[in-house]
């Protein structure tokens, strides 16, 4: 395998966009091109992610945004894998770099959901749960997590103000990000006021409908010796399933799909959870921050929630986590939200994160979770 480089990454600002989902991808694709300080023609594979173009009456959008590059004959596809779409895009072009099919790869993730109303919304969503089983018995993303969260709560006597901690930690992050949907910070109060969604969670447990794009570009190291900006090294690729339903699962005080993709990722890094320095993780709801925490292996089991409650996981904390501001408050637009996790790292890595930046971090996880675990990403990056 050749050593492959995340060289170049943009994204626009997650939340509501004027533009289609299909023009902002284009325009994040040409803005990451840009910062890779190459030229579209050196594109030799478009991955998009773009979960829900249906919703735009537009799939099959690939040759259209690579139309928009000036770059037409080149090869692409949609990759499908709920909100974990835009990491699985990145490992098929790890995949294809690495394996020497391709020099240069084009990952983007776009998706415009805020022309249809929360219930709409939440119907398409909750078309990446088990249909016959869950769906359509009623269940939405909301209550299936609320489910995860009420498994959990009772076994390790977790209070809410520790799942509330998380939630004033992200919405501080994402107050000093650009990117971010939600750009101020919460107190514990508001969040113990806000409105129960679905019990035990409440509206700021809860991450947003987004709109959004983000995109990266992939190359061969041997292809790209000298980009513009200080590359990712892409340590670790990895990418596991589970049972979907919850139903059938043997466990519910976490998730399988995100233990299996780490214990690859750990190997195939040749790293441990005491290796990584800081990490975007999968908050679709604060219970699946706590989660994420326990089953990439940085906590015990039962204590991801007290961490950030203890002031661990903050920005300026012994191990930060999600200093984007995560899905809480950087926002969630489904196939965006993979490579917008990417997006972070490789600012933090070159100095662009300003405000929130992580101090001398060399090594970073990313972790993305399509629906409740049935897919999962774990990526590590390094310097140089
Ligand atoms: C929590 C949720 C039900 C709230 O929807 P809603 O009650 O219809 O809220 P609205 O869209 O009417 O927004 C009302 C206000 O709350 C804010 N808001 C909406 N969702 C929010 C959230 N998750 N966190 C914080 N604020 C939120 C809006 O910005 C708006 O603020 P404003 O009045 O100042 O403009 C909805 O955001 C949701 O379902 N989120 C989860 C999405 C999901 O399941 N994603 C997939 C994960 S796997």
């Amino acid at each position: 395998m050749r050593e492959t480089w995340v060289i170049g990454a943009a994204s626009n600002r997650f939340g509501k966009m004027r533009e289609t989902g299909r023009e902002a991808a284009t325009e994040v694709a040409l803005a990451a091109i840009e910062s890779a300080g190459i030229e579209p023609r050196q594109i030799g594979y478009t991955f998009v992610a773009n979960a829900f173009g249906v919703a735009e009456h537009q799939a099959h959008v690939g040759p259209l945004i690579n139309t928009g590059l000036g770059i037409p004959e080149v090869p692409s596809c949609t990759i499908e894998s709920a909100c974990s779409s835009s990491s699985a895009a990145l490992h098929e072009a790890f995949v294809h770099v690495s394996g020497g099919f391709t020099d240069a790869a084009l990952v983007v993730g776009s998706e415009k959901l805020s022309h249809l109303d929360t219930l709409a919304a939440t119907s398409y969503f909750a078309c990446g749960a088990d249909y016959p089983f869950e769906t359509k018995n009623g269940a939405t993303f909301p209550g299936l997590y609320a489910t995860l969260a009420s498994t959990s709560q009772p076994a390790y006597a977790t209070r809410p103000e520790m799942f509330g901690a998380i939630a004033v930690k992200n919405h501080a992050n994402g107050a000093r990000n650009p990117h971010a949907h939600f750009q101020k910070p919460i107190s514990m109060e508001t969040y113990l006021a806000s409105p129960m969604i679905a019990s035990p969670l409440r509206l700021y447990d809860c991450c947003p409908f987004s709109d959004g794009a983000a995109a990266l570009v992939v190359a061969a190291k041997e292809a790209t010796p000298s980009p513009a900006r200080e590359p990712l090294v892409i340590r670790a690729s990895a990418r596991a399933g589970s049972i979907a339903g919850m139903h059938d699962r043997p466990d519910m005080l976490g998730l399988p799909a995100t233990r299996a993709a780490a214990e690859i990722a750990y190997r195939q890094a040749k790293m441990t959870p005491r290796d990584i320095q800081f990490a975007e993780v999968h908050d679709c709801f604060t219970i699946a921050e706590a989660l994420a925490l326990e089953d990439l292996g940085f906590f015990p089991r039962g204590t991801g929630a007290k961490e950030s409650f203890d002031g661990t996981t903050a920005r300026d904390g012994r191990f930060p986590v999600n200093p984007s501001g995560g899905l809480k408050a950087k926002g969630h637009p489904v196939s965006a939200t993979g490579a917008g996790q990417v997006v972070e790292i490789f600012e933090q890595f070159n100095g662009l994160a300003g405000a929130r930046a992580v101090p001398h971090a060399e090594i970073a996880l990313a972790h993305n979770v399509g629906a409740t675990g049935g897919s999962c990403s774990v990526h590590i990056f390094s310097r140089r």
